[in-house]
Formats: C-alpha cells, sequence, structure tokens
C-alpha cells in the first residue's frame, strides 16, 4: 500500500494552487503570488474520457458513517476491502482501520476542500483501469460528493455505466447525532447546511426562514467556522423569529469519534454557544419543533401515536 498525500492536486488543477487547509469552510485557495482566491475559481476539469487507453475500473462512493469503525455498515467495510485505491479528505483516510488501508494498494489524500480535484482524481483512477473509492463522512449523498462525480464523469465525456459508479449509503450525521440525543427527529424534518461555500447566505436565509415557519424539526450542518461566526449569529436570530425561546435544542460534536460531545439546550441559549467548543465544524444541531419536549436527558418529538392511542 503506498500513500500519496496532496496539497497541490497535481494531476488535475493547476500546480501553483494550494488549498490552506483551515476550518474556515469557506474553501479559500491560495496561490504562489500569495493572492488568495476561491476554490471554485481555480479548480478545473482536466483529462477527457478520450485520454485514458485502459479498460476503466470501478468507482464507488462509500459513506462510512459517523467515524468509529463500529458506525460504518458491512457494504462499506466490504466496498473498502475490494477497492485498490482509497481517495479521500486527510481526516476521512484517518478514521479508517487498519485493516482497510493495509489491504488498499494506494490511498490517496487531500485537505480540505480540494472537492472538485479530488473527484477528479479518483474518476481519472478509475478511467485508468483501477477500482476506486471515494469516502466521506455519513453519506455520499448528504452534502457530499456522489452528486458532484456524476457531473464530473459527464463533463469529461464518459458516463457512470463506464466506470460501474455505485454509491454505498451511510449513516447521516443527522441520524448519528439523533440517536445520541433520544427521538428528536421522528417526524417531518427539514436539513440546512450554513456553508456559504457553494450557496449564497441569501438563500440560506431564506431557506431557515421557511423551515423554521413550517412545523419541521431542523437539522443544522456546517454551523460553524472562524470565517462563518455572522451564518451561524443570523440563523439563531432567524430561528428566535419563528420558534419560541424554549424550543429544545440538541447539539452534537463529533458523534462517533473521540471527542464526542452532547448537549441539550434551548433555542434561547444557542447563540451565546457559537464560541463554546462544542460548536465547530464537526457540529450537527437539531432544532426542536413546536412539540419537542426534554424528559429524562433525551429530546422527544411525537409522532403523533398520542392522537390515536391510549397509551
Ligand atoms: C460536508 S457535511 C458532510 C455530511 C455527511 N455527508 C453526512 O452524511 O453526515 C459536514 C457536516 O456534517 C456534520 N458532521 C459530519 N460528521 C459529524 C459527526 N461525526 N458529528 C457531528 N456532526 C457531523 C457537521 O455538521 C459537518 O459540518
Amino acid at each position: 500500500m503506498s500513500t500519496d498525500t496532496n496539497t497541490t492536486a497535481e494531476t488535475t488543477t493547476e500546480q501553483a494552487t494550494e488549498s490552506t487547509g483551515d476550518d474556515s469552510g469557506g474553501c479559500t485557495a491560495k496561490s504562489s503570488d500569495g493572492s488568495s482566491k476561491q476554490e471554485s475559481v481555480d479548480e478545473k476539469i482536466g483529462s477527457t474520457v478520450d485520454d485514458f487507453d485502459a479498460d476503466p475500473g470501478q468507482l464507488t462512493a462509500v459513506g462510512l458513517g459517523p467515524g468509529h469503525p463500529e458506525g460504518m455498515t458491512q457494504r462499506a467495510r466490504a466496498a473498502l476491502l475490494e477497492a485498490e485505491h482509497i481517495v479521500g479528505y486527510t481526516t476521512y483516510i484517518e478514521l479508517l482501520p487498519d485493516e482497510i488501508t493495509e489491504e488498499a494498494d494506494e490511498l490517496y489524500d487531500t485537505p480540505m476542500c480540494g472537492e472538485v480535484s479530488r473527484t477528479e482524481e479518483a474518476i481519472d483512477r478509475a478511467l485508468a483501469g483501477n477500482d476506486v473509492a471515494i469516502i466521506g463522512s455519513g453519506d455520499p449523498n448528504v452534502y457530499a460528493l456522489s452528486g458532484l462525480a456524476l457531473e464530473i464523469i459527464e463533463s469529461k465525456g464518459a458516463t457512470a455505466s463506464m466506470v460501474d459508479y455505485e454509491v454505498v449509503p451511510g449513516v447521516p450525521a443527522a441520524q448519528s447525532c439523533s440517536a445520541l440525543l433520544g427521538a428528536p427527529l421522528v417526524n417531518d424534518t427539514v436539513s440546512i447546511s450554513l456553508s456559504d461555500h457553494l450557496v449564497p447566505m441569501p438563500e440560506i436565509e431564506s431557506r431557515l426562514h421557511s423551515a423554521a415557519g413550517e412545523s419541521f424539526t431542523i437539522v443544522i450542518y456546517n454551523p460553524w467556522s472562524r470565517k462563518r461566526r455572522e451564518n451561524f449569529q443570523k440563523c439563531c436570530e432567524i430561528l428566535l423569529a419563528h420558534r419560541d425561546p424554549d424550543t429544545p435544542v440538541g447539539i452534537v460534536h463529533g458523534a462517533g469519534r473521540e471527542d464526542e460531545e452532547v448537549m441539550i439546550t434551548t433555542l434561547g441559549e444557542l447563540e451565546a454557544l457559537g464560541e463554546a467548543e462544542i460548536i465547530d465544524m464537526t457540529t450537527t444541531i437539531l432544532v426542536g419543533n413546536e412539540e419537542t419536549y426534554v424528559w429524562d436527558d433525551r429530546m422527544v418529538t411525537p409522532r403523533g401515536y398520542e392522537t390515536k392511542y391510549d397509551y
């Protein structure tokens, strides 16, 4: 097994570009002249399907679940053990159990950001004849790379069938975190990411208003980073404009990881926790609906059984 750690996405993006890999979530890229640019400006698709002579291998997008080996599905483990090359963000490669990394021929990891170049690297390796797994936390269809992979395959003039593209689902953070909090997501739920890297903040605000104005429980992904403090503050203001300050809120940091931390608080207290350690890039926040309550240190959102049955 060989390990290939990249900071320059060498085969597919401009050589002079290096991801800063901080926790900004803003994915600023730094050029060799020292100037900062948005990553999307720098990442470009390089090769096309015509550049490859080999019979393509397989490409599989694998969701790891929350992070601990027990949280990974059997199907994900089997897909990773079968893969010749495993491609992913450095943190996720580091989360893989030894039995998987030792079995792979090559590991290719890049720091935070660089999603486009990392995904293209995985596709190019598959088009070059290797069986490749591209990994991510949770599920590949939740704010992750499964759609991007299909878009890039198409832009290369290839097809999904050519690389036998498959998605292996994983347990998303909403569900891992919900399980640690009791039963907060048992009824209709909306997920919203506060990352404005790809979606402009006014659009995120509009989505927050819509969700908070209806009776959904709300899952907040990407709640905070040093460069996005204002997004978190704005989110708290919008939620409070629609919901009672006593609304229960669950906060889970690092579900299934060594630094896992769980807290149940109220919407009125949430904004003040923005600077606390529990809220960062690896935190998911679950905001109850108007029926959610806290019982015995657990969040409970009734499904409605009590309206039909006596118990
Ligand atoms: C780019 S999204 C990826 C989501 C992932 N695909 C999923 O299905 O959960 C990253 C966000 O997921 C959430 N997240 C990922 N892993 C987590 C964990 N172990 N504990 C709590 N939240 C997590 C955080 O909100 C983080 O900012």
